[in-house]
Formats: structure tokens, C-alpha cells, sequence
């Protein structure tokens, strides 16, 4: 494949925009200002976990105006093609005690609730001074567990999305909206 059918192969793969660019950038003006808010003058840790938070972290960190820390934690949750098979693994881990801290878990997306309730579950028994969850998406009609979001900044229908963070196959995470993935093409 050459470069040019390398890049049409890429981006027709690409089925529509659902959030734009100003959309995502609105909502976290109004989630920077709501955490700000809520603690303001105490020990702050955001937990971005890897790697589909990063870009989401970097932009709300930034509407952040209270002091806080940053920790980054990798879970891997094994797929086979888009489908989550529900097995979860820490492949990095926080590298402090965080019974000091009021937590604030950052993720991208909230699927079927697995990886985020295995990453909950897990720090939870640390011992935090608390601990909250910020998603970037939510698809609660594919919810398997009880899980539910403190704050989840947009909730989507059934389909698997891309950019902004979020990958198919690593790819993706690079655009700078979030759009729907054309799972029909080959
Ligand atoms: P869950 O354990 O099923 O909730 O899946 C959570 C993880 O699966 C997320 O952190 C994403 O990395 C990935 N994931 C789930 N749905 C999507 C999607 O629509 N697009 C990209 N990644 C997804
Ligand atoms: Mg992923």
C-alpha cells in the first residue's frame, strides 16, 4: 500500500464527528470549574489511566485552577476486535501512597464498566480520603457491573468510538474530536 491509499484506508474509516473539538472544550471549562470548586485547598490527585485518558487529562488539568497532583496508571482490558473481553491487568501502577489524597479517577470511556470497576475496587482499598470518577463518554446501556460515573461529560449510544484519545488498534488517538468508527468496512 502507498502513502496516499495508506491515508484514504485511514481516514475512511472515519464515519462521522459526534463531538467537536468546541464541544469537548466547553464541557471541560464547566468540569474544571465544578472540581475546582468542590476542593479547593485540599490534597487533589487525578488518576489519569493510560493510555486512552491522556488527552482528556491534559485539557482538564488544565481547567483545573486548585493545586493538584497527577498519577498515571495503565490497565490493560484484552479485546478481540472492538468486543471487551472483560479481563483486566495493571500494567503500571500509582507511584505513591494515596491514602493522603482525594482521588479523582479521569478515564476516557466507560464501556461495559469492568476496567473502571476493577481500577475502583483496587483503590479503593488504599484508603483514599475519597475518591470520584470523571469519564470523558459513558455507554451505560452496555453496563455489565454497577458502576456509575460521578461525572461523565457526554453519554453516547452503542458504537465504538475514536480520537481524542481513544483508539482502534492503537490508531486514532490523534484526532483532535471524537468520531464514530465505521466497523462495517474491511
Ligand atoms: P470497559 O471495561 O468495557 O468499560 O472498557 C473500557 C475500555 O475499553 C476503555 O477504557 C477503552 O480503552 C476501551 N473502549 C471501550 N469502548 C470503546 C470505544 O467505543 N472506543 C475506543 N475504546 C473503547
Ligand atoms: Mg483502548
Amino acid at each position: 500500500m502507498n502513502k496516499t491509499e495508506n491515508i484514504e484506508n485511514f481516514q475512511k474509516r472515519i464515519k462521522r464527528t459526534i463531538f467537536t473539538k468546541d464541544q469537548i472544550d466547553e464541557k471541560i471549562k464547566t468540569v474544571g470549574k465544578q472540581i475546582s470548586d468542590s476542593y479547593d485547598g485540599a490534597p487533589l490527585l487525578l488518576v489519569s489511566i493510560l493510555k486512552g485518558s491522556f488527552v482528556f487529562l491534559a485539557d482538564l488539568c488544565r481547567a483545573i485552577t486548585v493545586p493538584c497532583e497527577i498519577g498515571f496508571m495503565c490497565a490493560q482490558s484484552y479485546f478481540s476486535g472492538t468486543v471487551s473481553s472483560g479481563e483486566v491487568k495493571i500494567t503500571m501502577d500509582l507511584d505513591r501512597d494515596i491514602s493522603k489524597y482525594h482521588v479523582i479517577i479521569v478515564e476516557d470511556i466507560i464501556d461495559t464498566g469492568r476496567t473502571l470497576n476493577y481500577i475502583a475496587e483496587l483503590l479503593k482499598s488504599r484508603n483514599p480520603l475519597s475518591l470520584k470518577i470523571v469519564t470523558l463518554l459513558d455507554k451505560p446501556s452496555r453496563r455489565v457491573v454497577n458502576l456509575k460515573s460521578d461525572i461523565s461529560l457526554f453519554t453516547i449510544d452503542d458504537y465504538f468510538v475514536i480520537g481524542y484519545g481513544l483508539d482502534c488498534g492503537e490508531y486514532y488517538r490523534n484526532l483532535p474530536f471524537i468520531a464514530e468508527y465505521d466497523e462495517s468496512m474491511q
